[in-house]
């Protein structure tokens, strides 16, 4: 008797370890509070397949062409940091979007970012009719951009509507962090988006994959190379980036430039990071040792960053009967009541076909 009741006991440990540990992964950090209006199983049956077709379909994508990953990673960032995370992005208009033919380079997001993102919109709407957001489409490409380059899974909140109006120049600008930002500004303008120290820590980590033009740093090389860089680092960067040629791009992260993992933290240590924004964080009192932590421990970056991107993920979001769900990701929905209603009808036909 008293071995089986032990047996029983020991069961049940055993159980309740295995359940705590599966909601652990399944859930993925609710320890961040989600705004009103966003869940963890939003579109669980109006359209239970959408994760499993933006990660087939990425997958492909990425086969081709790692590199993309990097351009929807930012995307994401953009999004969010403008105007909420509502697709306005995506408008074409706006200031990052896809007719904008202006941006600086320090601007610039890959043309193809935006064809990627109405690609899946395009066979999730098939698939499920206009029920998903454009806004949402980039929040998992995202999430699979980071995973597929190596880096963690996670769960997102979904539920976010599509803005219906883009970011004019000016109002992008003054929300995206400059490149030549050192900490200190980059603490206070983030602290206004409710992300604190060790949130712009591991955020910054996003430059662990991609690309940058020369332009967005050339700042450290001339007239006088950055004396916080690595002089052999500066030199190699001159090579690549003669002062005439304002086309050229080069890795954000040298050690490892397509892989997501904490390589770029290592290279802030090195004094090899590309921006200041990147490397001051090594050089601030306030940041250093969050840098050499996610150096040393690639498992505590990989939680930092998820825990930080579910964050910024849920920036003035718009949810419930605000906003609404593009038919096309670059473009608001036309008011007109006879293309809503055929709209509908089509995705009450499509949604029948599942
Ligand atoms: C903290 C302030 C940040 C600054 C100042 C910054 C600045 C920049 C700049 C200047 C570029 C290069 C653009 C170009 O010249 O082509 C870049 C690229 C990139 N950024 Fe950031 N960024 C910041 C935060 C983030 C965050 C939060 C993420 C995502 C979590 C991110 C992800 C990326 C990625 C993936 C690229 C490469 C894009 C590509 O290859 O197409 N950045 N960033
Ligand atoms: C981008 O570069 C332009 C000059 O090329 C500069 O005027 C602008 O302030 C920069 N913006 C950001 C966000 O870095
Ligand atoms: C950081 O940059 C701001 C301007 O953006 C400047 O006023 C300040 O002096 C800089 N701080 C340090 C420590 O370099
Ligand atoms: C930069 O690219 C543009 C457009 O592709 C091209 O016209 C120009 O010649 C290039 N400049 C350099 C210095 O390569
Ligand atoms: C690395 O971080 C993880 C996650 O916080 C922690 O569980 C682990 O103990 C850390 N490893 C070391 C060697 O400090």
């Amino acid at each position: 008797m008293a071995s089986s009741a032990s047996i029983c006991s020991l069961l049940l440990i055993i159980s309740s370890v295995l359940v705590c540990s599966y909601f652990g992964v399944s859930e993925a950090q609710p320890s961040v509070p989600l705004v009103k209006g966003l869940s963890w199983s939003f579109y669980e049956s109006k359209c239970p397949k959408l994760e499993s077709i933006v990660r087939k379909q990425l997958k492909k994508v990425f086969k081709k062409d790692i590199g993309q990953a990097a351009g929807l990673l930012r995307l994401h960032f953009h999004d969010c940091f403008v105007q909420g995370c509502d697709g306005s992005v995506l408008l074409e208009g706006s200031a990052s979007g896809p007719s904008e033919q202006e941006a600086p380079p320090n601007l610039s997001l890959r043309a193809k970012a935006f064809e990627i993102i109405n690609d899946l919109r395009e066979t999730v709407h098939s698939k499920c009719g206009r029920v998903v957001s454009c806004a949402d489409i980039v929040a998992l490409a995202a999430r699979d951009s980071v995973y597929l380059a190596g880096g963690p899974e996670y769960e997102v909140p979904l539920g976010r509507k599509d803005g219906l109006n883009f970011a004019t120049r000016d109002v992008t600008l003054a929300n995206l962090p400059a490149p030549t930002s050192n900490t200190t500004k980059l603490l206070t303008d983030l602290a206004k988006k409710n992300l604190d120290a060790t949130d712009v820590v591991a955020l910054s980590g996003g430059h662990t994959i991609g690309l940058s033009h020369c332009t967005s740093f050339t700042n450290r090389l001339y007239p006088t190379q950055d004396p916080s860089m690595d002089q052999t680092f500066a030199n190699d960067l001159e090579e690549i980036c003669p002062a005439s040629d304002t086309n050229a791009t080069t890795v954000l992260d040298i050690r490892s430039p397509d892989t997501f993992d904490n390589k770029y933290y290592v290279n802030l240590m090195n004094r090899q990071g590309l921006f200041t924004s990147d490397q001051d964080l090594y050089t601030d009192k306030r940041t250093r040792d969050i840098v050499t932590s996610f150096a040393l421990n690639q498992t505590l970056f990989f939680e930092q960053f998820v825990h930080s991107m579910i964050k910024m993920g849920q920036l003035s979001v718009l949810t419930g009967s605000k906003g609404e769900i593009r038919a096309d990701c670059s473009l608001r929905n036309p008011d007109n009541a006879n293309y809503l209603r055929s709209v509908v009808k089509e995705d009450e036909e499509s949604a029948s076909e599942l």
